[in-house]
């Protein structure tokens, strides 16, 4: 049987209709720069939505990923392996925290970390103390527990009945926190920065409350780092810019290095909460991914991408602005590192379309704000050239 050509006629036919993918087949990936199949370059700054922190073929990467798998590739958890041991030691120390979970997608560590937050109020003997809370415009993940803490009609639709016993709390809105938390609930859920929502970040005022209340009702604090952490904003951690002092943190998205890879980390007080078989999955913690993970973080170090970060997310931020300043079309600009968030007048899905004429690969959320996330060693010259094509975009656009 002949294969089918890969394009938008064969994707119709093969899969369930659950992705609007861009109209291009990519064959492979060079630094920033995706190249597809008729070998165009494309500027990457959306790096696999938020995952490819090195770009693409970084050979400290590759190398580790090859490396490890020739010598294990899976073995599951019934065993010790070298690589997972290295990686979870790392990250405590990152953290500060005590003990780690691997899983091996974002919504499995969130998840994982309902299920702790349940499990451990529990233990206070209140059988009532299991509401699980977040923060509205939020994106936790896709299971039936992060769907369920997610804000957006759009992931929620049609799924219905979702997990009892969540409720949201209006972003940043200290009278509408002080009202939702109480002795029954078990935990809050944060993303410091809002990725999926528009890149909005969570007030030092509104932490600051969050944990007097948690000292009051005795609640666990839960970071979602999925889309923000791994030293996207600047911070290994991005509650660290705001000392929110999590007691579960969720990582994901660059995490594996490519590789599908999450952890759940936790402080002291919720080390225990777990025993034998009341949670797990066969694949999560993979050495292969473990050792990709050591090689990223490794190279976020080494290359002290976290400041590079900064400096070209700051530099990002002065060029939108002046952007901003010729062109109405910008509302507003939102900038924490390589994590950046700007209003447009319009659908922002008109400008993904017009930055993929220009081979820049732009991104779309919250209906009207263009996200960028790219890869935390885009150069500036790169960074430049994205800066240029959306200011033609804008420009094109005004002259019609
Ligand atoms: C903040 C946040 N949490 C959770 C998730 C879910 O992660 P995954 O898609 O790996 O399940 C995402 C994914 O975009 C995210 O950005």
């Amino acid at each position: 049987m002949k294969p089918l050509p890969i394009n938008q006629e064969s994707e119709q036919k093969l899969f369930f209709h659950n992705y609007a993918r861009f109209p291009l087949a990519i064959t492979h990936g060079e630094g920033s720069w995706l190249v597809s199949d008729d070998g165009t370059r494309y500027l990457d700054m959306i790096a696999g939505i938020g995952v490819n922190a090195l770009g693409y073929g970084d050979k400290r990467l590759v190398q580790a990923i090859s490396g490890q798998a020739a010598k294990l590739i899976h073995a599951s958890n019934l065993f010790m392996m070298q690589p997972q041991f290295e990686l979870a030691e790392k990250l405590l120390a990152l953290s500060g925290l005590s003990k780690i979970f691997f899983a091996n997608s974002g919504t499995e560590a969130i998840e994982a970390a309902i299920k702790m937050a349940r499990k451990w109020a529990g233990r206070s003997g209140d059988d009532h103390k299991k509401e699980v809370l977040s923060l509205s415009n939020c994106f936790h993940g896709r299971t039936y527990g992060a769907m369920s803490l997610t804000a957006k009609a759009k992931y929620v639709d049609g799924f219905d009945p979702l997990l009892a016993g969540t409720g949201m709390i209006a972003f940043n809105d200290i009278a509408d926190l002080e009202k939702k938390v109480s002795l029954k609930t078990a935990a809050v859920f944060i993303e410091v920065v809002q990725g999926e929502g528009g890149i909005h970040r969570i007030s030092q005022q509104f932490i600051d409350r969050l944990k007097e209340l948690r000292t009051q009702y005795n609640f666990l604090i839960v970071a979602d780092e999925i889309q923000a952490g791994c030293g996207r904003t600047g911070k290994f951690f991005s509650y660290m810019h705001v000392d929110a002092d999590p007691d579960l943190v969720c990582l994901a998205k660059p995490l594996g290095g490519g590789l599908p890879l999450s952890a759940v980390i936790g402080s002291e007080k919720v080390a225990d909460v777990l025993t034998y078989g009341n949670h797990g999955t066969t694949f999560g913690g993979n050495p292969v991914a473990c050792a990709a993970g050591i090689a990223m973080i490794k190279a976020i170090e080494e290359d002290q991408l976290m400041k590079h970060a900064e400096e070209i997310g700051n530099y990002m931020h002065d060029e939108l602005q002046k952007l901003a300043a010729r062109h109405p079309q910008i509302l507003d600009i939102r900038q924490y590192g390589l994590m950046i968030g700007v209003t447009v007048d319009k659908e922002a899905k008109y400008y993904v379309e017009q930055a993929l004429r220009k081979h820049v690969i732009i991104n779309a959320t919250s209906q009207n704000v263009i996200r960028l996330l790219p890869p935390l060693n885009i150069t500036r010259e790169e960074a430049q050239q994205c800066i240029i094509a959306l200011d033609e975009i804008f420009t094109e656009e005004t002259a019609g």
